[in-house]
């Protein structure tokens, strides 16, 4: 028995790209081990606290070793909770459309949450940065419009790029991809295109 964290990040349902390669990963997840579970956090349907004033004062207090005020204990402890269900996890799935060359903004307010100081990461002054999330694999599906995967295009990929480096700024090293591009194409391409990101979805499934 092994426990999935699913992150679906586009609102677009069934017309999305992402989730559909997701479904199928989510599958192959469940068919391996019926006993499998997959808990799903779908971004567009889950109220995220603002990160405001008293939130980065607790965080910067943490980081700092210092007592936070009530207010900003209580916005701390929103904060871990969301943290907490994040990491009851042992892998990991994330589905995520490109928006303006990166990410949707409320896979980034997700991320500004849960990147924290003595829950996801660590800082220490002699040796620096270390991320908290470790040794659990993950998948992670970018879908976009155009092609990023060529030399000309790759440098205008915020999405994929910011998406390692905070990745494994928080601890994991394990990270695995499927690209489904270009998705902006004529149905029977984009049919294709998506069928070929499924194939794959499922043999990372299988190889959790
Ligand atoms: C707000 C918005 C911005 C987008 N920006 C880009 C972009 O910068 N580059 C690109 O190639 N496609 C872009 N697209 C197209 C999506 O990346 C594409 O439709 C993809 O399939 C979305 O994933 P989904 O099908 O899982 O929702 C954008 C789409 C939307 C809705």
């Amino acid at each position: 028995m092994s426990k999935l964290f699913y992150l679906e990040s586009s609102p677009r349902k069934d017309r999305s790209a992402s989730i559909q390669v997701a479904q199928a990963f989510i599958g192959a997840f469940q068919d391996a081990d019926p006993k499998n579970e997959v808990k799903t956090l779908d971004l567009w349907d889950f109220k995220l606290p603002e990160f405001d004033g008293n939130h980065i004062n607790a965080k910067y207090k943490v980081l700092h070793g210092e007592n936070p005020t009530n207010e900003e204990a209580k916005a701390w402890d929103e904060i871990s909770k969301i943290v907490d269900l994040f990491k009851d996890a042992d892998s990991y799935l994330f589905s995520i459309p490109m928006w303006n060359f990166s990410i949707p903004y409320k896979l980034k307010h997700f991320i500004d949450v849960i990147t924290q100081p003595g829950l996801t990461f660590n800082f220490y002054p002699e040796t620096g940065y270390e991320g908290l999330v470790t040794g659990k694999p993950i998948t992670v599906i970018y879908a976009r419009g155009g092609e990023y995967s060529s030399v000309e295009t790759a440098t205008m990929d915020f999405q994929k790029t910011y998406m390692e480096l905070l990745l494994g700024f928080i601890g994991f090293q394990d990270i695995k991809t499927i690209l489904v591009e270009p998705t902006l194409t004529d149905s029977d391409s984009k049919e294709q295109t998506i069928s070929g990101s499924k194939d794959q979805a499922i043999v990372f499934a299988k190889h959790l």
